[in-house]
């Protein structure tokens, strides 16, 4: 049976707003998500993280049931409101003190904790001076990492400032789907350049809290596949390949933005300031990669939906013979062989990290049990697809799976279930470990793929 590497790392993630609730417990400020959730018609079925899966008050029952089932390293984010409930000011207690006990907890079981300090949901008080389209919330950021860093640096080891800056700033800014749900453009490129800013500058602030901190940023990639050989085709998914991927490797790993969507962007250029790209490129010690699907594009007439609208849909997928997953992604196990090689080809980063990876199925309990074969067979064969990757010399380091739980999926709410353990709405947010759980531990412990 093929090994991974010794001292791989396997772990589960998750993020604050997905599963906490919780959110007015321990002084918690308002969230952009808390904000937007409650608007009329955001979320698919009209829910919001209130409650959540109640982690808030299960944290050290969850933590037991990860141990049961083997897991060495967790992923979660910290609530920025939890901590600086009007995001900036003092520290309020209870917030850290929740996730002091978290970390307690981890290394009592000897879970590894990694720490993402931004998943998406900024302190409603920054949103209302301006979020991340404005500069300010650069500084707001890194006094929160430092905060963070200062009291949980001794015992933290592995730190990831952003998840996922495109999702945030371009959902969130753009399209509008995700908090804080504006549609401007302008707003969504000025947003990506202060997410990365505010990384450049807290990277050595983390350092400098926590000894011989592992620091990253955590990236949603994708391999970008024309859907024929036409120059135009082959155009668009170069475009559609520097709006999602080369707009942030290309700044971090010290070449600044791609000059094709620089001009693409025209008058909706990010304000870079002097040292801000030196400032972006800091070295970090890992890439961070989350990735679930490939993405097929064909060349569109307009401008404007070069930026993004020329993926194909679900429908289209579907009839070109593709599987897709709850959420209408396409199951392309291959296109992560295909992105990792790609990213160390080009940037040659030191050190890779999956930070997420995952599907969501209809899931359903039959007697009490969750069998899920098919996110095993995906886990499977992604697996597979980065020991391939591995094979060609692409050093990756980690593996976390998306999720440890079923949990709230943003504008999808509760409708689709990642979860390597099924949440019982109805019932009293009950945890039933799926079959994927008990897999997926048997490979942690064979170091392996195993059936
Ligand atoms: C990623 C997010 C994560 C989860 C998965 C399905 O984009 O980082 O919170 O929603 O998608």
């Amino acid at each position: 049976m093929p090994r991974f590497p010794k001292n791989f790392v396997w772990g589960t993630a998750t993020s604050a707003y997905q599963i906490e609730g919780g959110i007015a417990e321990g002084g918690r400020g308002a969230s952009i998500w808390d904000t937007f959730s409650h608007r009329a018609g955001t979320i698919l079925d009209g829910s919001n993280g209130d409650i959540a899966i109640d982690h808030y008050n299960l944290r050290d029952e969850d933590i037991d049931l990860m141990a049961e089932f083997g897991i060495k390293a967790y992923r979660f984010s910290i609530a920025w409101p939890r901590i600086f409930p009007q995001g900036v000011g003092n520290i309020n207690d209870p917030g850290m003190a929740f996730y002091d006990k978290l970390v307690d907890k981890l290394l009592e079981k000897d879970i590894q904790p990694w720490v993402t300090l931004y998943h998406w949901d900024l302190p409603q008080a920054l949103e209302d001076r301006g979020g991340w389209p404005n500069r300010d919330t650069v500084l707001y950021f890194v006094a929160y990492a430092e905060a963070v860093s200062k009291a949980l640096g001794d015992r933290v080891k592995h730190w990831i400032t952003h998840n996922e800056p495109w999702v945030f700033s371009y959902l969130g800014y753009y399209m509008g789907t995700h908090a804080p749900g504006e549609q401007d453009l302008w707003a969504a490129v000025r947003a990506t350049h202060h997410a990365l800013l505010s990384h450049g500058i807290a990277v050595p602030v983390i350092r400098s809290n926590s000894v011989a901190a592992n620091v990253g940023i955590t990236l949603n990639l994708a391999p970008i596949y024309p859907m024929t050989d036409s120059p135009a085709d082959v155009m668009a998914a170069r475009h559609h390949d520097g709006w999602l991927n080369r707009w942030f490797l290309d700044p971090l790993f010290r070449r600044g933005y791609p000059e094709d969507m620089m001009h693409l962007f025209g008058q909706y250029k990010p304000g870079i300031e002097d040292g801000d790209m030196a400032k972006i490129g800091t070295p970090i010690d890992f890439l961070g990669l989350n990735y679930y699907s490939a993405h097929y594009v064909r060349a569109v007439s307009s401008d404007e939906n070069m930026l993004g609208f020329s993926a194909l849909g679900p429908e289209d997928l579907e009839n070109f013979g593709f599987e897709l997953t709850e959420m209408g992604w396409p199951i392309v196990p291959d296109g992560m062989t295909d992105i990792l090689i790609q990213v160390h080809e080009e940037y040659e980063p030191k050190s890779i990290i999956i930070t997420e990876n995952g599907a969501a199925f209809a899931d359903a309990p039959v007697n009490n049990i969750v069998d899920d074969p098919r996110r095993v067979d995906y886990l499977r064969h992604h697996l597979e697809a980065v020991r391939v990757a591995i094979k060609n010399g692409v050093p990756v380091d980690g593996y976390f799976a998306w999720s440890f739980f079923d949990n709230f999926e943003w504008a999808e709410g509760y409708t689709k279930r990642f979860g390597l353990v099924y949440v019982d709405y109805e019932d009293d947010n009950k945890r039933i470990p799926k079959t994927s759980a008990a897999w997926y531990n048997r490979v942690i412990e064979a170091n392996a793929i195993v059936d």
